[in-house]
């Protein structure tokens, strides 16, 4: 079968991949713990659950129009100036079947043939693909690991050129966990506006911060800024909703309404179930959000105590999202055994640690750095102990 060009181009998810797996195994019975998944492990708050169940009852159950009910939009712009002080208008605003629609959507319209697209590494695996699927080409900037991978303005500034057409920001990181710092997001944002280049803001771990760490939208920044801003969110990570496909951007209206003529020609509006759903979620009570945070900064802690006894493993504290990016490159070279095979590389541990350990996470080089795993903790205390336990047992026996 001749695939087409656009196609080829591109490679599978691989964290869906794992996190298949996983469940196959857990299917046949076998006891895997996955620290692949990439979705919060609790319901989602019954209030935005009850909506959902009311709008089948209604009978709410037709098309709505393609960029959202205008009671989504319109608490999409209520959310936007509640918790990052944003000022949006209905028209400037697009809902979509997930934020990773939004952000495909966004790529399609503002991405060209030559274009170039900042994307700093370590990044979310599907942002080069996107970008490439938008026949533009992805720049990547690296990180430093021991600036705890946060992004900086002269890291940004090393790959401009007048090709740049934007910079994919997203903090907190999925897979490091990096928060920006607000100084570096000021930097940043005067050099968008020197340069000329558009910025898109991937806030989707908003809520999801540590240590009195406070999310800060570049957008809010100014309104020069803002004028250069696609801010995207999402009810996924938030609210605990990852099935109800609901994202948003907010951003230029030229380029909202674009969005909204190519989605009218590919998925439509996403679910009108899921929109009643979103809106609950996004007006009614944050009491879950925050029991949410508190939860996973509790476990974040478990998790980097029990790694920490780990000889041969260090990890950067992850200060937002719910995962941690481990550097594991000390095992890099050592063998399975006598005559076992040698580890040479983030995807052969993957493979030991799911054969040897019944464990799994996702191996750094799906976010462009080998030296790495990612381990996800949306998993609970007990699975964080003894899948820890498990790896270390089985990292002990490399030589
Ligand atoms: C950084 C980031 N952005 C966007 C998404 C997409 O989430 P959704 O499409 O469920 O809104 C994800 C999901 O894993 C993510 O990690």
């Amino acid at each position: 079968m001749a695939l087409s060009r656009r196609v080829r181009s591109i490679s599978p998810s691989s964290t869906l991949a794992l996190t298949a797996l996983a469940k196959q195994m857990q299917a046949e019975g076998i006891d895997v713990i996955s620290f692949a998944g990439g979705e919060p492990d609790f319901d989602t708050p019954k209030h935005a659950r009850e909506a959902g169940v009311q709008a089948i009852r209604e009978g709410f159950t037709r098309y709505t129009a393609v960029a959202g009910t205008e009671q989504l939009r319109d608490a999409v712009v209520a959310k936007l100036k509640r918790d990052n002080g944003l000022e949006y208008a209905r028209d400037e605003v697009i809902a979509s079947a997930g934020s990773k629609q939004v952000l495909y959507n966004l790529a399609m319209v503002l991405f060209d043939k030559r274009d170039e697209i900042i994307i700093p590494v370590p990044y979310w695996v599907t942002y080069p693909e996107q970008v490439r699927l938008a026949a533009a080409t992805p720049v990547f900037v690296s990180t430093a690991e021991e600036e705890g991978f946060r992004l900086k303005r002269r890291d940004v500034e090393r790959v401009l050129t007048p090709r740049t057409k934007a910079l994919i920001l997203n903090s907190p990181c999925n897979p490091t966990g990096a928060v920006i710092e607000t100084e570096e997001l000021k930097a940043i944002a005067e050099l968008a506006v020197e340069r000329e280049f558009y910025l898109v803001s991937d806030e989707a771990y908003e809520t999801l911060t540590f240590d009195d760490i406070k999310h800060v939208s570049i957008a809010s920044l100014g309104e020069e800024v803002k004028a250069r801003t696609f801010v995207v969110g999402s009810v996924s990570k938030t609210y605990a909703m990852t099935g109800w496909r609901v994202g948003y951007a907010a951003g230029p209206k030229e380029v909202i309404k674009a969005m909204i003529d190519l989605q009218s020609h590919s998925t439509s509006a996403p679910t009108s179930i899921s929109q009643k759903a979103a809106v609950a979620a996004l007006l009614g009570s944050q009491e879950a959000v925050e029991a949410m945070r508190a939860e996973f900064e509790r476990r974040r802690h478990h998790l980097l105590e029990h790694l920490g006894r780990i000889p041969g493993v260090t990890c950067v504290p992850p200060q937002g999202a719910f995962y941690a990016f481990p550097n594991v490159s000390a095992f890099y070279g050592k063998r399975t055994g006598p005559r076992g095979r040698k580890i040479n590389s983030s995807t052969d541990l993957v493979g030991y640690l799911i054969r040897e350990a019944r464990v799994t996470a996702v191996p750094g080089a799906d976010f462009g750095s080998d030296k790495h795993l990612r381990l996800s903790y949306c998993l609970s205390m007990e699975q964080i102990r003894e899948g820890l336990e498990r790896m270390g047992r089985a990292l002990e026996q490399l030589r």
